[in-house]
């Protein structure tokens, strides 16, 4: 062979191990999520949309990781993630010790706690007033745990698949408070002012949580992924999104313990 031709094979082999690394590296992550907990995630028309949609989108930019994001549903996002069937999900999930035997977490990026949404003129006034009254929660929650934790399981707790349908059994009269994430309690009491609704903040009952995105064990994308939500934190992004969505400063600072 020669030179000329040596040199048009060698290119022709380069391009081609350059298509087979893109192609590899081009391959769409696959982030499942519960679209029905505003403002974290929520369908706008067939969009899904909120401040978990753009933290992800900022944190996938920043590890140049090609990704869609799937509406799963909730307890099926788990599974997803046992099974291997979506690399990650981001759905306000609690970090906590039972989900962190089965499942990996990146660092915190969220602080929040559960909260009650109750009817104007209700008599409840704190977590221990949900004895004995039905509540709803949405299942495998932890404001399941939570009132399991202080009442024992029992049939007053009413779980639904998501929590658009316990806040619906609220508004139905079908139970007396929902207990959920103070953001999402607060979101809907606030953008749904005919519903007549009330929120109560117990913080000596409920507490604090930490959301963080969620891959199965072992994944592996969590290093790439975990060291941009860092990043993102730290270059005011995450502040930016912050602000977008909830209209004031975070306190970054309860991220970092
Ligand atoms: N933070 C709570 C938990 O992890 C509730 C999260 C529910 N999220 C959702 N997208 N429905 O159990």
């Amino acid at each position: 062979m020669n030179m000329k031709r040596k040199l048009k094979m060698g290119l022709i082999g380069l391009s081609a191990a350059f298509l087979v690394a893109c192609s590899s590296s081009g391959d769409k992550l696959t982030i499942g999520t519960d679209a029905a907990y505003a403002p974290f995630e929520s369908l706008d028309g067939d969009k899904i949309v909120g401040f978990d949609v753009d933290l992800l989108d900022a944190v996938m930019k920043e590890a140049g990781l090609e990704y869609e994001i799937k509406n799963t549903g909730w307890e099926p996002l788990f599974i997803a993630l046992k099974n291997e069937e979506v690399s990650a999900g981001i759905s306000a999930i609690t970090i906590n010790d039972k989900r962190k035997k089965t499942y990996d977490f990146s660092s915190p990026y969220f602080e929040s706690v559960n909260m009650i949404l109750a009817k104007e003129g209700t008599s409840i006034k704190s977590a221990k007033d949900l004895e004995g009254k039905k509540v709803s929660v949405q299942n495998g929650t932890t404001g399941q745990e939570a009132l399991e934790k202080m009442f024992g399981k029992n049939e007053n707790i009413k779980k639904f698949d998501n929590n658009t349908l316990a806040i619906q059994a609220l508004l139905n009269g079908e139970v007396e408070a929902v207990v959920a994430d103070n953001a999402v309690v607060q979101e809907y009491e606030k953008n749904n002012p005919d519903k007549k609704l009330v929120t109560i903040s117990d913080k000596d009952s409920f507490e604090s949580e930490f959301y963080g995105i969620i891959f199965p064990k072992g994944g592996e994308h969590q290093d790439e992924i975990n060291k941009a939500l860092k990043k993102v934190i730290d270059d005011g992004k995450y502040t930016e999104i912050y602000k977008k969505w909830f209209g004031e400063e975070p306190n970054v600072d309860v991220l970092k313990q």
